[in-house]
C-alpha cells in the first residue's frame, strides 16, 4: 500500500507522528507537505495528496489539519476519492467497512495523539466488506460521471 500525506500548519506536527508511525510499521509512504514553520492554507495541501490519489499513483491519503473537515471537503472534490473525518476507532472502523475510505482526514486540534494512531492503525488494518455496500459505492461513482467534468 502507498499512502500520501499531507497536512497545513494546524496538522504539521500531528503528521510527523503519523508519519513516523507509518516508517515504524513498514508502509511506503511519501509527505506532500507542508513543512515546519509554514502558514498554509489546508485546500492546497488536500489537493497535493487527493490528486495523487485520484489518479492511482497512490492508493490512500492520510490528511491532517485543525478538524479533518477541511481537508476532507476539498479531497472530496477529487474524483474515486473516498474521505472521511474519523474521530474514533468506530467512525475509523466504519469508514473502511462501509466506505471503503481511501482518504483519512484527522483533526489534530481534536483528538489526542494517542487517539489519533489508534484511529490510523484501525483504519489501515480494517477490510473493505464490499456487498451490499458496494452498490453504494457504485451509486457514488455514478454521481461522478454525472457531474464531474
Ligand atoms: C486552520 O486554522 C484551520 O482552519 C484548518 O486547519 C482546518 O481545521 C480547516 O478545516
Amino acid at each position: 500500500m502507498k499512502i500520501a500525506t499531507a497536512s497545513d500548519h494546524a496538522g504539521y506536527e500531528l503528521k510527523k507522528e503519523i508519519i513516523a508511525y507509518l516508517s515504524e510499521k513498514g508502509i511506503q509512504h511519501e509527505d506532500f507537505g507542508c513543512g515546519p514553520d509554514e502558514k498554509v492554507d489546508y485546500v492546497d495541501y488536500a489537493e497535493k495528496a487527493a490528486t495523487r490519489v485520484s489518479s492511482g499513483e497512490y492508493d490512500r491519503a492520510i490528511l491532517v489539519c485543525g478538524t479533518g473537515l477541511g481537508m476532507a471537503i476539498a479531497a472530496n472534490k477529487f474524483k474515486g476519492v473516498r474521505a472521511t473525518p474519523c474521530l474514533s476507532d468506530f467512525t475509523a472502523e466504519m469508514s473502511r467497512k462501509h466506505n471503503d475510505s481511501n482518504c483519512l482526514t484527522i483533526g489534530a486540534r481534536i483528538v489526542s495523539l494517542d487517539e489519533a494512531l489508534s484511529v490510523v492503525r484501525v483504519w489501515l488494518e480494517t477490510e473493505y466488506e464490499g456487498g451490499r455496500h458496494q452498490t453504494r459505492i457504485d451509486k457514488i461513482f455514478d454521481i461522478e460521471e454525472r457531474n464531474f467534468k
